[in-house]
């Protein structure tokens, strides 16, 4: 054994007693082994896995090599250390190192020398519109032979997501929104599982509506299939204060959005929690007037790209009360015909329509509403873009007298 390897195995028992080479060892070397300390000195600088001073208490290493390097490495370092530098973690250290032997797993790193096979991902972003995203958990080890059998155990958390900065809505409509998602995220055999929350506030779905006031928590679960781009939206739940409704479906990545394919029920929600939401869909109530009673069921399917989204379906409006509304006084010319008189109040006992909702406005068909202080009335007619009310109506006025309500120009809403 020549005297520089038997220098190098006597450097490696005292860097494993020690942790590193502590200056009173390496004298104590010199002296046993005969050996000038300069000498000593210089064997220990030259390998880089002999540390001249105290380690740190976890000493994260990222091997810095071809085969990393092609696989992210310089990104997972700066993640790790920005991930550590915004936790304020002291005595934790990240650097690079050669071949860990571990290509095959690219990108490879290692904590106090343990070699990490499921090495930790720390992404974080900004994203446009003034949002961010984090990302952290494991993944690996890589499958080479498919990608999407990676192994992924991830949380994503992601803060003020803009719906329209980010194209999900589209902004040239008006339409957006702001997201709050909190996720996990597992991949086991090529299916990404999701379970998480979503809050999504100031929500616009259709233009000439006003941002809701109220935000929309949805809770949900989800299956994608990675090769197949497109996924299963598990019954899952949404919230608008205590109005709960529930949600399943399909979607489907095409090309830079996202397709859907979902069914809304639900039932006996109370109507004065969805009200400040009603904008966003482009529902103006009259100035003045609240829901101060009754309840909503629906029955919708929501199709298309996210950023087109078509809504299809019933809704039905039940034993409510229109606070403030004197339908009659806004009604002159008929109140001065049949004496109507509704009072300050609008009670509601039913109110059903079939709804057509595009990003450019509302249609509704097959419109019944049934107002004991009024009558019955009948009708179809459109909410476009620009807020115009075009409803043609029939009624049956309390007392037997039928009118023709003809088209209701700008309409309750005005
Ligand atoms: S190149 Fe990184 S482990 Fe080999």
């Amino acid at each position: 054994m020549s005297e520089r390897t038997m220098l190098i195995d006597e450097l490696r028992v005292i860097q494993q007693e020690h942790g590193y080479l502590p200056a009173a060892a390496l004298r104590a070397l010199s002296e046993r082994a005969r050996l000038p300390l300069y000498d000593i000195h210089g064997v220990a600088s030259f390998y880089p896995h002999f540390r001249l001073t105290p380690p740190p208490a976890v000493d994260v290493r990222v091997c810095a090599d071809m085969s990393c390097h092609l696989r992210g490495a310089d990104e997972l370092s700066r993640s790790l250390e920005a991930h550590l530098a915004a936790r304020g973690l002291s005595g934790v250290v990240v650097r690079p190192v050669s071949c860990l032997g571990q290509c095959d797993r690219a990108p490879a790193g290692s904590i106090n020398d343990v070699i990490v096979q499921d090495i930790l991902l720390a992404k974080a972003a900004d994203l446009p519109g003034g949002g961010s995203l984090k990302l952290y958990g494991d993944v690996g080890p890589m499958d080479k032979s498919d990608s999407t059998l990676t192994p992924v155990n991830a949380k994503l958390h992601v803060a003020s997501l803009n719906l329209a900065t980010t194209g999900i809505l589209d902004p040239s409509l008006g339409l957006g929104g702001v997201a709050d998602v909190d996720t996990t995220l597992a991949n086991e055999g090529g299916f990404a599982q999701t379970n998480g929350t979503v809050k999504l506030s100031k929500a616009l779905f259709v233009q000439g509506g006003s941002p809701s006031g109220v935000p929309l928590n949805v809770d949900y679960s989800t299956k994608y299939d990675l090769r197949k781009n497109s996924g299963v939206l598990n019954p899952s739940t949404i919230k608008i204060g205590s109005a709960t409704a529930h949600l399943n479906g399909t979607y489907a990545a095409q090309g830079e959005t996202t397709a859907v394919d979902l069914k809304v029920n639900g039932d006996g929600m109370p109507a004065k929690d969805l009200e400040a939401f009603l904008p966003a869909i482009g529902v103006h109530l009259p100035t003045g007037a609240s829901l101060t009673a009754g309840t909503l069921s629906t029955n919708l399917n929501v199709k298309g790209p996210t950023n087109k989204l078509v809504t299809d379906g019933t809704i039905g409006l039940y034993s409510a009360k229109l606070s403030g509304f004197d339908l009659g006084s806004k009604m002159s010319a008929v109140s001065a015909l049949t004496g109507l008189k509704t009072g300050k109040d609008l009670d509601i006992e039913k109110l059903t329509t079939n709804v057509h909702m595009a990003p450019n406005g509302l249609r509704a068909e097959n419109f019944i509403a049934v107002v004991p202080s009024v009558g019955n009335m009948t009708g179809a007619g459109t909410l476009d873009a620009k807020n115009n009310l075009d409803f043609k109506m029939a009624a049956t006025l309390t007392g037997g007298a039928i009118g023709a309500m003809g088209s209701a120009g700008a309409g309750v809403g005005s």
